[in-house]
């Protein structure tokens, strides 16, 4: 592993996870794909800019000449697929993005990796290809649907999405683990639970509620509050990507959690602890349509076959977290000024 392309990189796991391997490893070249859609941004990236192993190409992973051109000008030989259009809200009102960026700008990247890393290219029948290249599809628990109350997704539980996201995520792993069974492209997995921590864009629950409390606005809890998600903080997350990238078996899904489940109520409540800011402040709002009661990852096979275990609890996490809002309040002015007031508008009101 030497040039690695990360798409996504300037979005909020992205950009963790690029800090995360110019810290953590002696990687020779890390290429940033990004289209700085709504969700991407720069600023999140002030920390590497000045490292010479760190390049940012402003593209869309749907562009099949920019990514032939990135291959064969950068070497690349792995790629950790983030790019994706990731909220669910926004799945509900405008779905197509989603299948195409999600599930064409997949396939686009898989195309031109195989084609960039085959001996023989325009041989159908071989499964040979260049030593040591990788595609990292990073996808989520959402694929497998919701459960109820007891019961856990393993990396075999069958898909069952149930949003036009994670229905445009369950597509994209299914082609991806078709480019491995009929290509033999070596591809891994990995399906993660919500992550949370810095840089994460103020539309999704804990940034939106610690913004919002801190600015002595409602907070629009849906429905009645009980839906349960698995809390993972992301440089956990990054640290399980970085593990399988190096020990995960070629062909593999792996499941990655952060062994936190909570009811979105019970974090609410703690944000608003934590701010010293009164219960009085929580609305609840209807309900989103199809929402999924309840996520849970087994954590068995990453922890057992490849050692990585989450190493965050959920208070010092979310302590740091809302800690790091606080002192970034000029990323959070930037990030929600502009669009983001309307998106709000339109989502909210
Ligand atoms: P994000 O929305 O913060 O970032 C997505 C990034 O992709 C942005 O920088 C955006 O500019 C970029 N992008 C969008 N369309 C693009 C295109 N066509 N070409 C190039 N770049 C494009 O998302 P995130 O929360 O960092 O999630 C990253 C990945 O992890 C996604 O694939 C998501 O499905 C997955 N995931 C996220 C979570 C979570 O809790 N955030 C949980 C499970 C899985
Ligand atoms: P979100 O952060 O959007 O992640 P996901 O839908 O991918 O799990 O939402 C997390 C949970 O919080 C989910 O059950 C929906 C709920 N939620 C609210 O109650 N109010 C909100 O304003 C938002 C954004 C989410």
């Amino acid at each position: 592993m030497k040039n690695i392309l990360v798409t996504g990189g300037a979005g909020f796991i992205g950009s963790n996870f690029v800090q995360y391997i110019l810290d953590h490893s002696d990687i020779i070249r890390v290429v940033n794909l990004d289209l700085l859609t709504y969700a991407g941004n720069l600023a999140n990236l002030k920390g590497c800019e000045n490292d010479e192993r760190y390049h940012f190409v402003r593209g869309d992973i749907r562009d099949r000449e920019l990514l032939k051109q990135l291959f064969s000008e950068y070497e690349i030989d792995t790629v950790v697929h983030f790019a994706a259009e990731s909220h669910v809200d926004r799945s509900i009102t405008e779905p197509e993005i989603f299948l195409s960026t999600n599930v064409l700008g997949t396939q686009a990247l898989l195309d031109v990796a195989k084609d960039s890393w085959k001996i023989e290219p325009d041989n159908k029948y071989s499964r040979e290809y260049r030593e040591a290249v990788r595609f990292l599809q990073v996808s989520t628990d959402e694929v497998y649907g919701a459960l109820g109350k007891e019961g856990m997704f393993t990396e075999v539980t069958p898909m069952a999405p149930n949003s036009p996201y994670s229905a445009s995520k369950a597509s994209a792993d299914m082609v991806v683990r078709a480019y491995h069974n009929t290509f033999g492209l070596p591809i891994n997995i990995t399906r993660c639970s919500n992550n949370y921590g810095p840089y994460q864009f103020p539309e999704k629950l804990i940034p939106l509620m610690i913004h919002n409390a801190q600015n002595d606005k409602s907070l629009p809890v849906y429905g009645d509050g009980m839906q349960v998600r698995d809390w993972l903080h992301v440089k956990d997350h990054c640290a399980a990507i970085w593990t399988v990238l190096q020990k995960g078996r070629i062909g593999e899904v792996y499941n990655v959690g952060g062994n936190n489940e909570k009811a979105n109520i019970e974090i609410v409540k703690l944000i608003l602890k934590q701010l010293g800011k009164p219960e009085s402040l929580i609305e609840y709002v209807q309900d989103r349509p199809g929402h999924d009661r309840r996520y849970a990852i087994d954590n068995t096979k990453i922890t057992t076959e490849l050692g990585w275990q989450p190493e965050y609890t959920f208070e010092q996490g979310i302590e740091e977290t809302i800690e790091w809002y606080l002192q970034n309040s000029e990323w959070v002015e930037n990030v929600t000024s502009g669009d983001y007031l309307q998106y709000y508008e339109l989502m909210y009101n």
